[in-house]
């Protein structure tokens, strides 16, 4: 690995515990896009929605990203599942690195986040609808970020790390072949 590598992807994609894994194999400590939100903000992200709305916290997600623009060390990084909405920041992803795409299918993340109360927008009435809503309007976003897609589901841990890791490889590769 010879630049960063992002994990994006929806809600209970296993951004986190596939970027801990990640990092973990390389010796390196995973950077987290809500962590850094939260620690610079102090206060968990379903305070800051609940205080100052979305909209607020989208802008700091977009600040956290080109802060981590400027650091040149290479990192493993996962993110929110909305960051790469909007497209100024699925702009600074690609300059930032290879762009990994974990993909999830509905059934895993309801089953994953069951009784789940930190995410703001998987709160009251028909969770169901609203993560088939979002993961079907969000899953094109994703793919226009994604410089490469791993599906993750019934996989294990070491599984998905071993297939991004191969991935990264080749696109990393393909990056210094192309012209
Ligand atoms: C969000 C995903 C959350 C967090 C916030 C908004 C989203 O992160 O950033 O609740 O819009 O999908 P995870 O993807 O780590 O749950």
């Amino acid at each position: 690995m010879n630049r960063n590598v992002i994990l994006i992807g929806f809600m209970g994609a296993g951004k986190t515990s596939v970027g801990q894994c990640y990092a973990g194999r390389l010796g390196l400590r995973l950077t987290d896009t809500d962590e850094l939100i939260e620690e610079t903000a102090g206060m968990k992200i379903s305070e800051i929605f609940r205080q100052q709305g979305e909209e607020s916290f989208r802008v700091l997600e977009t600040q956290m990203l080109e802060r981590l623009l400027e650091d040149g060390e290479p990192k493993i990084i996962s993110t929110g599942g909305g960051l790469p909405l909007r497209e100024e920041n699925r702009a600074v992803l690609k300059k930032l690195g290879t762009v990994v795409y974990l993909q999830v299918q509905p059934e895993t993340v309801l089953r994953r986040l069951e009784g789940d109360d930190t995410r703001p927008l998987l709160q009251g009435e028909d969770v169901e609808g609203k993560v088939r809503h979002l993961l079907g309007e969000r899953d094109r976003l994703y793919r226009l970020a994604a410089d490469v897609m791993v599906p993750t589901d019934g996989k294990s841990l070491d599984e998905i790390v071993e297939e991004i890791e191969g991935r990264v490889r080749q696109d990393e590769t393909a990056g210094i072949e192309r012209p």
